[in-house]
């Protein structure tokens, strides 16, 4: 039976196990630029023996940036600093997969421990775009609506951003198409009311998601995996609805995509979420079984027993343990102690490891 501790191939990408780091914004750039905070945080977590360390929201353009201290790939500049992360965590056995972000109407605010209110441009912020001019929540900027043109730029930054992470030495492109984000509000209605090519029924609305797929396809190398997330729901009525998450994974299939993420909300800041444990598991196996692709699970797993039952019942081929592995970056080392599965370690850690493991 596959279990927590099992390889999983994704194209030529092979995971030591199915336990992920979702993208986490550290909102510790300067310039989009990587430094030693993100080689410390990310280099623990692959020690911490994580089978693949997805990077932070990095932005495809200065104005994608949630706050002026996210990561970007918008400039060869970006490449090399991000490289060296990324070195390091695969020389300890974890690959990287880098999240290519774009805010839209949520960008331009404080980093996440600050208030979310818009940065004015005297301050450093810039105005936000987005599919109309709705604005997030009452506090936030009203966007600029994107024309076609700007449209079409964007997606061609996407390409871009990809070709710099397959410099940087990434092993996959995970698209963030959720948490309410540029691609989550051309998804849905609430914040989607174009009446052009781009908007309306559900293919005007995935168009954008699709041409960007598309187009990171098209540069990404064939051997390599392309992961998508989405929020399964804007959980509001009137919203987008898992419905939607599964035919729109149906039609990413198709398009190259290798998994989809499976998260929840983002849209709608009156959303009511219900909040508990494995809380969005149910979402990513629905897309699993409908869609027939594999599919990540996400939101409050912490228990090694948990996350090994999700896989064991076919729940998701990956879990991903956000603030559970920021508590605690060895966590998959002491899962696999707590299950008794042997597993690769670092020698020089080996002491401390279950019966049978091996040194990396
Ligand atoms: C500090 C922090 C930063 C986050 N930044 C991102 C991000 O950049 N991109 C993203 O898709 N999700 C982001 N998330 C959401 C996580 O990836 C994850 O979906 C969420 O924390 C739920 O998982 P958990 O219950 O295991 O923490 C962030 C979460 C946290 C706690």
């Amino acid at each position: 039976m596959t279990h927590l501790f099992e390889p999983l191939a994704l194209r030529d990408l092979v995971l030591r196990n199915r336990i992920a780091v979702p993208a986490m914004c550290q909102y510790s750039a300067q310039d989009g630029l990587a430094n030693d905070w993100h080689f410390v945080h990310y280099g623990t977590r692959a020690i911490g023996g994580a089978a693949l360390i997805i990077s932070e929201a990095t932005a495809v353009v200065p104005e994608g940036r949630i706050s002026p201290a996210d990561l970007g790939l918008w400039d060869d500049s970006q490449i090399e600093p991000l490289a060296r992360v990324v070195r390091f965590a695969q020389e300890y056995g974890s690959p990287m997969a880098v999240q290519l972000a774009h805010a839209g109407r949520k960008a331009s605010v404080g980093r996440g421990w600050e208030a979310q209110t818009p940065i004015p441009v005297n301050k450093g912020g810039w105005p936000p775009v987005g599919p109309s001019p709705i604005p997030f929540s009452s506090a936030h900027t009203t966007p600029v609506e994107l024309d076609v043109a700007g449209i079409e730029a964007i997606v061609s930054r996407f390409a871009a951003a990809a070709q710099r992470a397959h410099a940087a030495g990434f092993s996959a492109v995970e698209i963030h198409a959720a948490h309410g984000y540029l691609l989550h509000q051309f998804l849905s209605p609430l914040s989607n009311q174009r009446a052009d090519s781009y908007g309306g029924s559900f293919a005007g609305r995935t168009r954008l998601v699709i041409e960007v797929v598309d187009t990171v396809r098209a540069v990404w190398p064939e051997r390599l995996p392309l992961i998508v997330r989405l929020s399964a729901t804007d959980w509001v009525d009137g919203g987008w609805t898992p419905e939607e998450t599964v035919d729109l994974s149906r039609v990413l299939k198709t398009h190259g995509v290798d998994l989809i993420n499976v998260s929840s909300g983002g849209t709608a800041p009156d959303a009511r979420i219900p909040d508990g444990p494995g809380f969005q598991t149910g979402f990513a196996e629905r897309v699993r079984r409908k869609a027939e692709i594999p599919c990540a699970a996400v939101g409050r797993i912490t228990s090694p027993a948990q996350a090994d039952h999700i896989i064991r019942s076919g729940q998701a081929d990956m879990v991903l343990l956000g603030r559970e592995i920021l508590r605690n970056p060895y966590w998959p080392m002491t899962a696999a102690h707590e299950l008794g599965q042997a597993a690769d370690w670092p020698a020089q850690y080996l002491r401390a490891a279950p019966r049978g493991s091996v040194a990396r």
